[in-house]
């Protein structure tokens, strides 16, 4: 049920909320133009195989190839701009009483349409760090498909985004891990619910007694524990769900 009444009792939630934290995925950036990861058919995980891009073990294997694919996807998102949905979340958090915005996405449209303290789940895409040292670099600001170089210690640099079976950044998983027990609204907007950890930040918050709030077009594994799911894209129904707070 998508009528004005369903988005009005959820507008009186969010209003009503002392702490709220938003979980956003892939599905928030679409309507921006950055392909989603498992959509069918336009989803990156359609097309690429996450083992040959998106582990330590492929970039030691072929650093080019994999930094390439990076540098494409860099390019790709530096020419879009954050969507109506985007700009909503970072109204949203002027509006209620206290909101915390965890994004799984790389991308930093969030913080380019104005939402601050942004924990960023998955890292960000446009940093690079040292692949031994892990210390942090300067962002790589040409078009190379090589890896540039740490300038300490001569290791590959590498982006700074999550890879699979890699451990999250302790600060990220701490901030979060607060937030989560805070917090009284969870909202999960455009992510699949499949990938752990950020997968368990809603049953989480549902189990401090947290109300949950999706908003998908799909049906994901968190759908059926949501006291309110909201069947629709993020950057139509988000300004709805802003507007009807202000009355
Ligand atoms: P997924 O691609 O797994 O899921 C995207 C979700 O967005 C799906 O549930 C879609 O139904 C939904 N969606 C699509 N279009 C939408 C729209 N216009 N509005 C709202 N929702 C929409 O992406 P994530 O859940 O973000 O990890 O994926 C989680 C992680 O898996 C990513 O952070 C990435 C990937 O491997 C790393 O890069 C480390």
């Amino acid at each position: 049920m998508n009528s004005d009444n369903h988005i009005n009792a959820i507008a009186e939630q969010l209003k009503q909320a002392r702490h709220c934290v938003v979980l956003t995925g892939a599905g928030v950036s679409a309507e921006s133009g950055i392909p989603t990861f498992r959509d069918a058919l336009s989803g990156l995980w359609e097309k690429f195989r996450p083992e040959d891009l998106a582990t330590a073990e492929a970039y030691r294997k072929n650093p080019e190839m994999v930094y390439a694919w990076y540098q494409w996807r860099r390019q790709l998102i530096s020419d879009t701009e954050p969507n109506a949905g985007h700009y909503a979340l970072a109204e949203l958090a002027k509006r209620v009483e206290r909101l915390t915005l965890i994004t799984q996405n790389v991308d930093g449209l969030h913080q380019r349409a104005g939402s601050a303290d942004v924990i960023e789940f998955h890292g960000n895409i446009f940093r690079n760090r040292c692949f031994a040292e892990n210390t942090a670099l300067a962002p790589d600001t040409t078009r190379s498909e090589k890896p540039p170089l740490c300038p300490v210690c001569g290791a590959m640099a590498r982006p700074d985004v999550v890879w699979f079976g890699e451990a999250l950044e302790p600060q990220v998983l701490q901030a979060s891990a607060e937030a989560i027990d805070d917090c009284d609204v969870f909202l999960s907007i455009g992510t699949s619910s499949l990938v752990y950890p950020a997968s368990e930040l809603g049953l989480a918050a549902r189990s401090n007694g947290a109300v949950l709030i999706e908003i998908n077009p799909q049906q994901t594994p968190l759908t059926a524990v949501c006291q309110f799911s909201v069947t629709a894209n993020s950057a139509g129904v988000l300004p709805h769900m802003v507007r009807a707070l202000k009355t």
